[in-house]
Protein backbone atom coordinates (compact mmCIF):
# COMPACT_ATOMS: atom_id res chain seq x y z
CA UNK A 1 0.00 0.00 0.00
CA UNK A 2 1.13 3.52 -0.43
CA UNK A 3 -0.22 6.38 1.71
CA UNK A 4 0.06 9.89 1.75
CA UNK A 5 -0.37 11.88 4.58
CA UNK A 6 -1.27 15.43 4.70
CA UNK A 7 -0.80 16.79 8.06
CA UNK A 8 -1.30 20.98 9.97
CA UNK A 9 -0.22 21.52 12.65
CA UNK A 10 0.12 24.74 14.27
CA UNK A 11 2.15 23.34 17.75
CA UNK A 12 3.34 20.32 16.79
CA UNK A 13 0.92 17.83 18.32
CA UNK A 14 -0.52 16.61 15.22
CA UNK A 15 2.58 16.28 13.57
CA UNK A 16 3.96 14.01 16.36
CA UNK A 17 0.95 11.62 16.27
CA UNK A 18 0.83 11.73 12.30
CA UNK A 19 4.76 10.94 12.29
CA UNK A 20 4.28 7.75 14.65
CA UNK A 21 1.21 7.04 12.45
CA UNK A 22 3.73 7.00 9.29
CA UNK A 23 6.30 5.08 11.69
CA UNK A 24 4.33 2.54 12.36
CA UNK A 25 2.34 1.93 8.49
CA UNK A 26 6.19 2.03 7.25
CA UNK A 27 7.10 -0.83 9.99
CA UNK A 28 3.46 -2.59 8.27
CA UNK A 29 5.70 -2.35 4.94
CA UNK A 30 3.65 0.58 3.54
CA UNK A 31 5.56 3.56 1.70
CA UNK A 32 4.57 6.52 3.87
CA UNK A 33 5.19 10.10 2.58
CA UNK A 34 4.14 12.91 4.91
CA UNK A 35 3.42 16.78 3.30
CA UNK A 36 2.63 19.39 5.89
CA UNK A 37 0.24 21.69 4.94
CA UNK A 38 1.71 25.30 4.80
CA UNK A 39 0.52 28.05 2.77
CA UNK A 40 3.46 27.59 0.60
CA UNK A 41 3.81 24.20 -0.74
CA UNK A 42 2.83 22.42 -3.17
CA UNK A 43 1.36 18.46 -2.95
CA UNK A 44 1.11 15.22 -4.98
CA UNK A 45 -1.67 14.67 -6.72
CA UNK A 46 -3.54 12.38 -3.84
CA UNK A 47 -4.84 10.21 -6.44
CA UNK A 48 -1.36 8.82 -7.00
CA UNK A 49 -1.96 6.97 -3.37
CA UNK A 50 -4.04 4.19 -2.71
CA UNK A 51 -4.83 5.95 0.64
CA UNK A 52 -4.80 9.75 1.82
CA UNK A 53 -4.53 10.56 5.87
CA UNK A 54 -5.33 13.53 6.41
CA UNK A 55 -4.09 15.54 10.21
CA UNK A 56 -5.64 18.33 11.79
CA UNK A 57 -6.10 19.50 15.51
CA UNK A 58 -9.62 20.32 16.10
CA UNK A 59 -10.54 24.21 16.22
CA UNK A 60 -13.43 25.73 18.00
CA UNK A 61 -14.80 22.07 17.33
CA UNK A 62 -14.08 22.24 13.36
CA UNK A 63 -11.35 21.88 11.22
CA UNK A 64 -8.93 24.71 10.31
CA UNK A 65 -9.22 27.00 7.77
CA UNK A 66 -6.23 26.16 6.00
CA UNK A 67 -7.46 21.92 6.25
CA UNK A 68 -10.92 22.34 4.39
CA UNK A 69 -8.87 24.80 1.57
CA UNK A 70 -6.66 22.49 0.92
CA UNK A 71 -8.78 19.55 0.76
CA UNK A 72 -11.21 21.88 -1.86
CA UNK A 73 -7.98 21.81 -4.31
CA UNK A 74 -7.92 17.98 -4.38
CA UNK A 75 -8.55 17.02 -8.21
CA UNK A 76 -12.06 15.04 -9.11
CA UNK A 77 -12.22 11.44 -8.73
CA UNK A 78 -14.26 9.08 -9.89
CA UNK A 79 -17.73 9.24 -8.09
CA UNK A 80 -18.96 6.05 -8.16
CA UNK A 81 -15.55 4.48 -6.89
CA UNK A 82 -14.68 7.00 -4.23
CA UNK A 83 -11.03 7.18 -3.34
CA UNK A 84 -10.35 5.98 0.33
CA UNK A 85 -9.56 9.12 3.12
CA UNK A 86 -8.74 8.88 7.36
CA UNK A 87 -8.97 11.50 9.27
CA UNK A 88 -6.57 11.70 11.93
CA UNK A 89 -7.24 14.66 14.54
CA UNK A 90 -6.19 15.95 17.91
CA UNK A 91 -7.80 18.19 20.44
CA UNK A 92 -7.15 19.27 23.66
CA UNK A 93 -10.06 18.01 25.47
CA UNK A 94 -12.05 14.21 24.99
CA UNK A 95 -15.31 15.93 24.76
CA UNK A 96 -17.62 14.16 22.30
CA UNK A 97 -18.27 16.84 20.39
CA UNK A 98 -15.31 17.58 18.88
CA UNK A 99 -15.61 14.40 16.90
CA UNK A 100 -17.72 16.97 14.72
CA UNK A 101 -14.87 18.28 13.11
CA UNK A 102 -14.98 15.73 10.36
CA UNK A 103 -18.49 17.31 9.14
CA UNK A 104 -17.27 19.63 7.11
CA UNK A 105 -13.98 17.58 5.58
CA UNK A 106 -16.25 14.71 4.57
CA UNK A 107 -18.69 16.70 2.93
CA UNK A 108 -15.91 18.64 0.89
CA UNK A 109 -14.22 15.31 -0.34
CA UNK A 110 -17.53 13.53 -0.54
CA UNK A 111 -18.07 16.07 -3.65
CA UNK A 112 -14.36 15.32 -5.27
CA UNK A 113 -15.16 11.76 -4.98
CA UNK A 114 -13.21 10.83 -2.12
CA UNK A 115 -14.48 8.82 0.88
CA UNK A 116 -14.03 9.04 4.79
CA UNK A 117 -13.31 5.77 5.83
CA UNK A 118 -12.29 5.67 8.99
CA UNK A 119 -12.02 8.92 11.55
CA UNK A 120 -9.36 8.95 14.76
CA UNK A 121 -8.82 11.56 17.48
CA UNK A 122 -6.11 11.58 20.15
CA UNK A 123 -6.25 13.64 23.07
CA UNK A 124 -3.22 16.13 23.13
CA UNK A 125 -2.10 18.86 25.28
CA UNK A 126 -3.71 22.23 25.00
CA UNK A 127 -2.11 24.99 22.66
CA UNK A 128 -4.88 27.68 24.14
CA UNK A 129 -6.66 28.35 26.53
CA UNK A 130 -4.63 26.69 29.57
CA UNK A 131 -1.44 24.48 29.84
CA UNK A 132 -1.46 20.85 30.98
CA UNK A 133 1.22 20.14 33.10
CA UNK A 134 3.65 17.64 31.84
CA UNK A 135 2.06 14.68 33.64
CA UNK A 136 -0.78 15.01 31.88
CA UNK A 137 0.86 15.90 28.57
CA UNK A 138 3.06 12.38 29.38
CA UNK A 139 -0.36 10.19 29.74
CA UNK A 140 -1.52 11.58 26.15
CA UNK A 141 1.16 10.93 24.78
CA UNK A 142 0.92 7.17 26.27
CA UNK A 143 -3.00 7.26 25.27
CA UNK A 144 -2.27 8.07 21.53
CA UNK A 145 0.76 5.47 21.49
CA UNK A 146 -1.64 2.98 22.51
CA UNK A 147 -4.09 3.70 19.92
CA UNK A 148 -1.64 4.58 16.81
CA UNK A 149 -0.54 0.93 15.68
CA UNK A 150 -4.43 -0.19 16.11
CA UNK A 151 -5.12 2.82 13.65
CA UNK A 152 -2.25 1.78 11.58
CA UNK A 153 -3.69 -2.08 11.08
CA UNK A 154 -7.28 -0.61 10.34
CA UNK A 155 -5.82 1.75 7.19
CA UNK A 156 -3.57 -1.30 5.91
CA UNK A 157 -7.19 -3.00 5.84
CA UNK A 158 -9.04 -0.20 4.87
CA UNK A 159 -11.68 -0.90 8.02
CA UNK A 160 -12.42 2.15 9.98
CA UNK A 161 -15.23 3.73 11.69
CA UNK A 162 -16.98 7.23 11.38
CA UNK A 163 -18.95 8.64 13.79
CA UNK A 164 -22.36 9.71 13.90
CA UNK A 165 -23.66 13.24 13.01
CA UNK A 166 -27.15 14.70 13.61
CA UNK A 167 -28.52 18.24 13.23
CA UNK A 168 -27.72 19.75 16.54
CA UNK A 169 -23.63 19.20 15.67
CA UNK A 170 -24.20 20.03 12.27
CA UNK A 171 -25.45 23.26 13.61
CA UNK A 172 -23.09 23.69 16.12
CA UNK A 173 -20.20 23.16 13.74
CA UNK A 174 -21.65 25.72 11.51
CA UNK A 175 -21.73 28.20 13.92
CA UNK A 176 -18.40 27.96 15.55
CA UNK A 177 -16.97 28.33 12.08
CA UNK A 178 -16.90 32.11 12.98
CA UNK A 179 -13.48 31.03 13.89
CA UNK A 180 -12.40 31.48 10.51
CA UNK A 181 -13.51 34.68 9.92
CA UNK A 182 -12.42 35.97 13.70
CA UNK A 183 -9.15 35.00 13.42
CA UNK A 184 -7.71 36.82 10.45
CA UNK A 185 -8.82 39.81 12.23
CA UNK A 186 -7.57 39.30 15.40
CA UNK A 187 -4.55 37.76 13.91
CA UNK A 188 -3.56 41.15 12.20
CA UNK A 189 -3.40 42.66 15.80
CA UNK A 190 -1.15 40.29 16.97
CA UNK A 191 1.85 42.26 18.46
CA UNK A 192 5.23 41.57 19.91
CA UNK A 193 6.48 43.43 22.99
CA UNK A 194 9.59 44.86 23.86
CA UNK A 195 11.18 41.41 25.30
CA UNK A 196 11.16 40.63 21.26
CA UNK A 197 14.94 39.80 19.99
CA UNK A 198 14.20 39.39 16.66
CA UNK A 199 14.66 35.90 16.09
CA UNK A 200 12.53 35.01 13.43
CA UNK A 201 11.34 31.50 15.37
CA UNK A 202 7.87 33.36 14.88
CA UNK A 203 7.68 33.93 11.32
CA UNK A 204 9.86 30.35 10.37
CA UNK A 205 6.96 28.32 12.04
CA UNK A 206 3.78 30.40 11.05
CA UNK A 207 2.31 27.66 8.10
CA UNK A 208 -0.07 30.63 6.88
CA UNK A 209 2.72 32.93 6.03
CA UNK A 210 1.25 35.36 7.87
CA UNK A 211 4.20 36.93 9.82
CA UNK A 212 6.77 39.04 8.03
CA UNK A 213 10.07 40.43 9.77
CA UNK A 214 10.42 44.02 9.59
CA UNK A 215 13.27 46.08 10.89
CA UNK A 216 13.95 43.06 13.25
CA UNK A 217 9.67 43.13 14.15
CA UNK A 218 7.50 40.36 13.51
CA UNK A 219 4.43 41.91 11.10
CA UNK A 220 1.33 40.23 10.77
CA UNK A 221 -0.17 40.27 8.03
CA UNK A 222 -4.24 38.92 7.45
CA UNK A 223 -4.30 35.49 7.11
CA UNK A 224 -4.11 34.15 10.39
CA UNK A 225 -5.74 30.91 11.10
CA UNK A 226 -5.18 30.78 15.02
CA UNK A 227 -2.81 28.04 15.29
CA UNK A 228 -1.19 29.70 18.05
CA UNK A 229 2.19 28.37 16.28
CA UNK A 230 3.94 31.83 17.25
CA UNK A 231 2.92 32.56 20.43
CA UNK A 232 3.77 28.79 21.47
CA UNK A 233 6.81 28.63 19.82
CA UNK A 234 8.45 32.48 21.34
CA UNK A 235 11.46 31.60 22.74
CA UNK A 236 10.92 35.31 24.91
CA UNK A 237 6.88 34.55 25.21
CA UNK A 238 7.14 38.29 23.56
CA UNK A 239 4.06 37.97 21.94
CA UNK A 240 0.58 39.56 22.53
CA UNK A 241 -2.14 37.48 21.09
CA UNK A 242 -4.70 40.62 21.03
CA UNK A 243 -7.74 39.41 22.83
CA UNK A 244 -6.96 35.91 23.23
CA UNK A 245 -4.23 36.98 25.33
CA UNK A 246 -5.48 35.81 28.28
CA UNK A 247 -5.39 32.13 26.57
CA UNK A 248 -2.08 32.50 25.51
CA UNK A 249 0.80 29.22 26.09
CA UNK A 250 3.49 29.26 25.91
CA UNK A 251 6.74 26.65 25.18
CA UNK A 252 6.96 23.10 23.90
CA UNK A 253 5.49 19.84 26.38
CA UNK A 254 7.88 17.32 26.91
CA UNK A 255 5.87 14.24 26.85
CA UNK A 256 8.12 12.81 29.04
CA UNK A 257 8.54 12.07 32.65
CA UNK A 258 5.83 10.46 35.01
CA UNK A 259 1.96 10.38 33.90
CA UNK A 260 -0.31 11.95 35.79
CA UNK A 261 -2.38 9.92 37.92
CA UNK A 262 -6.14 9.82 38.02
CA UNK A 263 -5.79 12.24 41.53
CA UNK A 264 -3.65 14.50 39.25
CA UNK A 265 -5.78 15.28 36.77
CA UNK A 266 -7.12 18.65 36.57
CA UNK A 267 -10.73 19.80 37.77
CA UNK A 268 -11.49 21.27 33.95
CA UNK A 269 -13.13 18.13 32.09
CA UNK A 270 -12.25 15.93 34.81
CA UNK A 271 -14.09 13.08 34.18
CA UNK A 272 -13.84 13.04 30.67
CA UNK A 273 -9.83 12.90 30.64
CA UNK A 274 -10.26 10.10 33.50
CA UNK A 275 -12.47 7.92 30.70
CA UNK A 276 -10.61 8.60 27.70
CA UNK A 277 -7.21 7.65 29.64
CA UNK A 278 -8.87 4.15 31.36
CA UNK A 279 -10.42 3.49 27.89
CA UNK A 280 -7.16 4.01 26.24
CA UNK A 281 -5.28 1.86 29.06
CA UNK A 282 -7.56 -0.83 28.31
CA UNK A 283 -10.31 -0.74 30.64
CA UNK A 284 -13.36 -0.39 28.25
CA UNK A 285 -15.97 1.05 31.30
CA UNK A 286 -13.82 3.83 31.42
CA UNK A 287 -12.62 3.80 34.80
CA UNK A 288 -16.15 2.86 36.24
CA UNK A 289 -15.12 -0.60 37.10
CA UNK A 290 -12.29 0.45 39.05
CA UNK A 291 -14.34 3.17 40.90
CA UNK A 292 -17.16 0.55 41.78
CA UNK A 293 -14.27 -1.46 43.34
CA UNK A 294 -13.12 1.54 45.42
CA UNK A 295 -16.67 1.68 46.70
CA UNK A 296 -17.06 -1.67 47.57
CA UNK A 297 -14.51 -2.03 49.92
C1 LIG B 1 -7.98 28.36 17.91
C2 LIG B 1 -8.00 27.03 18.61
C3 LIG B 1 -9.20 26.41 18.87
C4 LIG B 1 -9.22 25.18 19.55
N1 LIG B 1 -10.42 24.58 19.73
C5 LIG B 1 -10.46 23.37 20.34
C6 LIG B 1 -11.71 22.69 20.48
O1 LIG B 1 -12.76 23.14 20.03
N2 LIG B 1 -11.70 21.52 21.14
C7 LIG B 1 -10.54 20.96 21.66
O2 LIG B 1 -10.62 19.91 22.26
N3 LIG B 1 -9.34 21.57 21.49
C8 LIG B 1 -9.27 22.75 20.84
N4 LIG B 1 -8.06 23.36 20.65
C9 LIG B 1 -6.84 22.69 21.13
C10 LIG B 1 -6.09 21.95 20.02
O3 LIG B 1 -6.99 21.22 19.21
C11 LIG B 1 -5.03 20.99 20.55
O4 LIG B 1 -4.18 21.58 21.46
C12 LIG B 1 -4.25 20.37 19.40
O5 LIG B 1 -3.60 19.21 19.84
C13 LIG B 1 -3.23 21.32 18.80
O6 LIG B 1 -2.60 20.66 17.73
P1 LIG B 1 -1.33 21.22 16.93
O7 LIG B 1 -0.21 21.30 17.95
O8 LIG B 1 -1.06 20.20 15.90
O9 LIG B 1 -1.68 22.54 16.38
C14 LIG B 1 -8.01 24.57 19.97
C15 LIG B 1 -6.80 25.21 19.71
C16 LIG B 1 -6.79 26.42 19.03
C17 LIG B 1 -5.47 27.07 18.77
S1 LIG C 1 9.72 34.49 18.02
FE1 LIG C 1 9.42 36.03 19.62
S2 LIG C 1 11.43 36.93 19.97
FE2 LIG C 1 11.52 35.86 17.98
S3 LIG C 1 10.94 37.46 16.46
FE3 LIG C 1 9.04 36.40 17.03
S4 LIG C 1 8.20 37.64 18.69
FE4 LIG C 1 10.34 38.24 18.48
S1 LIG D 1 0.15 34.27 12.81
FE1 LIG D 1 0.57 32.87 14.50
S2 LIG D 1 -1.45 32.01 15.04
FE2 LIG D 1 -1.66 33.00 13.04
S3 LIG D 1 -1.36 31.32 11.56
FE3 LIG D 1 0.64 32.31 11.88
S4 LIG D 1 1.62 31.11 13.51
FE4 LIG D 1 -0.57 30.60 13.50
Amino acid sequence: MRAALFVFSGTGNTMRVCTRLAEELRARGHETELYPIRAESSYPDPRAYDVVIVGFPVHAFNAPEPVLKFLKTFPAADKKAPRPVYLVRTSGEPLKMNDASAITPRRILKHRGYCVLGEYRYVMPYNIIFRHSDGMAARMWRAAESGLPVAAEEIAEGGGRREGVNVFKRMFTFVLRIEHTAMPILGHRFKATDKCIGCGACAKVCPQGNIEMVDGRPKFKRSCAGCMGCAFSCPEDALKISLLNGWRVNGKYTFEGEPAADSEVQRYCRKSYIRYFHRAEGDESGGKAEKKKKAKK
